[in-house]
């Protein structure tokens, strides 16, 4: 038997030492190096895939010229879910270990469960270690899916699932599962309440979590069979058992959105397979995740013709345009010193922008309270609406509303100047698709623009002024 190894982790970055040291070279973080030790004999007997031990100085692998190694389109496994498969980069890739993570209760487990109960054709092993199979299954029954706005028969649909579910937290009992199952998906939630007994030290410490998921990163290695692991994210908003996990999976999803909004969004943060630029919009509903797949449409439905603080800017989130709301409200600071809050959008870059209407524009907001607010619970992280930020806190601030059929799109800078964003020509086309009538986009952004075939009147501006004269005379 291998002898037991100790090493220190850094529980930051996931840095590794053979020694204690105080400082992690590689993040820069104190104290953060954590003991723990691995027995050596582990994952093989495990996993029981695993029989040829290379003898010392035979290695198994051998180098191949580059122009011979095969291409071709990897097979990948259709989610039956058009958002979740665009945000995979066209689906699960056989052998791939992929992380969803996301706070607590924003819903990762049912879309997990409604993804997997969709999926007639692959047998799915789910492996729940935070909840009862009873509790399972009432959350099954509410994921009945609609045909022509009726649900189908609940029984049959359930019948027809591959889906078996094992309410187990012991990773080798997962293992001995998955030899008799012999599952074609392999669903873990959630990766912080499995253990190994190769490591002793509690569920969701990070040498578990750790442990457990190069464990199972091996066995979807060598098997081939896809697994998704369910994480949650601690309170700074990084996966708990944090860097460690991300080094270590193929792909890492993140769920998130407001609890007390409707929508959800999914980002891909990391993807060995696909773009990190996707995103899948879903509302969640009492029968689960609907996929958006219009997010504009939803967005705007609202009617705000004449109301001051409201401003539409043509974003892209991930790759798709889409038309979001700005609110702004604007009012006399009662007490002291006056409050900047915004939801959906940078705080700091709020402060900027401000900061850029007193000195640029001359508009006193010193003693003004500021509120921002991205409708529908959405977090925007494009810079393309600074121009409408700016427009809707100018708008509340004067209490006149923006005409109706008119966006933006523009960065601003700190000079108040107005920056070219990028893809200007799927902005713009989504925006005319909406009906839209005038955009105000950067002047910089009309070169090698051909806006003759576009119906709808572009407004180029250079400067925040010229922006606000435009929209306000
Ligand atoms: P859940 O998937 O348990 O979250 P997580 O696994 O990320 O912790 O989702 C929990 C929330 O979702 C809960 O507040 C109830 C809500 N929900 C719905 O609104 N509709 C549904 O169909 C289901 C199953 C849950
Ligand atoms: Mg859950």
């Amino acid at each position: 038997m291998a002898k037991d190894k100790t090493v220190y982790v850094c529980s930051n970055c996931g840095q590794e030492s053979p020694k204690w040291i105080g400082r992690c070279p590689s993040c820069g973080e104190w104290n953060t190096f954590k003991e723990f030790t691995v027995r050596r004999e582990t994952v093989a007997t495990v996993t029981g895939a695993f029989h040829r031990t290379p003898q010392a100085g035979q290695s198994q692998s051998r180098p191949v010229p580059v122009g011979q190694i095969e291409s071709g389109e990897e097979q990948r496994m259709d989610m039956h879910d058009g958002e979740l498969n665009r945000v995979l980069g066209g689906g699960l890739v056989p052998g791939s270990l992929v992380l969803l993570g996301g706070e607590p209760g924003i819903g990762k487990s049912t879309l997990v469960l409604q993804t997997v109960l969709r999926m007639t054709d692959k047998r799915v092993l789910y492996v729940s270690a935070e909840e009862s199979a009873r509790q399972l299954k009432l959350r099954a029954d509410r994921l009945v899916p609609r045909r022509d706005g009726q649900p189908v028969d609940r029984d049959r649909f359930l019948a027809a699932s591959g889906c078996m579910v094992v309410c187990e937290t012991s990773l080798e009992q997962i293992f001995a599962h998955v030899r008799n199952e012999q599952p074609q998906l392999l669903v873990i939630d959630s990766i912080q309440t499995i253990m190994t007994e190769t490591v002793d030290s509690s569920p969701g410490s990070l040498s578990q979590v750790r442990e457990c998921a190069a464990m199972l990163l091996k066995f979807a290695k060598e098997s081939g069979v896809p697994v998704i692991l369910i994480g949650h994210i601690n309170k700074e908003g990084t996966l708990a058992g944090p860097k460690v996990l991300e080094h270590i999976v193929d792909a890492v999803l993140q769920f998130e959105g407001d609890q007390h909004y409707l929508y959800r969004i999914l980002r891909s943060i990391k993807n060995r397979f696909g773009s990190t630029a996707e995103l899948g919009i879903y509302e969640m509903r009492q029968d689960g995740l609907r996929q958006v797949s219009n997010p504009s449409e939803l967005l705007l439905s609202e009617e705000h013709e004449g109301l001051s603080g409201v401003a539409i800017s043509s974003a892209i989130e991930g790759v798709r345009p889409f038309l979001i709301e700005t609110q702004a409200l604007v009012s006399t600071a009662a007490y002291g010193t006056p409050q900047r809050s915004a939801t959906g959008f940078d705080l700091r870059r709020l402060n900027m922008l401000l900061a850029v209407l007193e000195k640029r524009v001359g508009f006193k907001l010193a003693q003004k309270d500021v509120f921002l607010n991205i409708a529908g619970g959405l977090r925007v992280t494009d810079p393309a609406i600074d121009l409408s930020v700016i427009a809707a806190v100018l708008s509340s601030n004067v209490d006149t509303g923006i005409e109706n059929g008119v966006c933006m799109a523009g960065e601003v800078g700190l000079s108040g100047e107005i920056r070219p964003v990028i893809r200007i020509e799927q902005r713009v086309a989504e925006a005319a698709k909406l009906g839209f009538r005038r955009m105000l986009i950067p002047r910089y952004n009309l070169q090698g623009f051909d806006a003759s075939k576009q119906k709808i009147e572009l407004v180029p501006v250079r400067k925040v002024e010229e922006a606000l004269r435009a929209l306000f005379g």
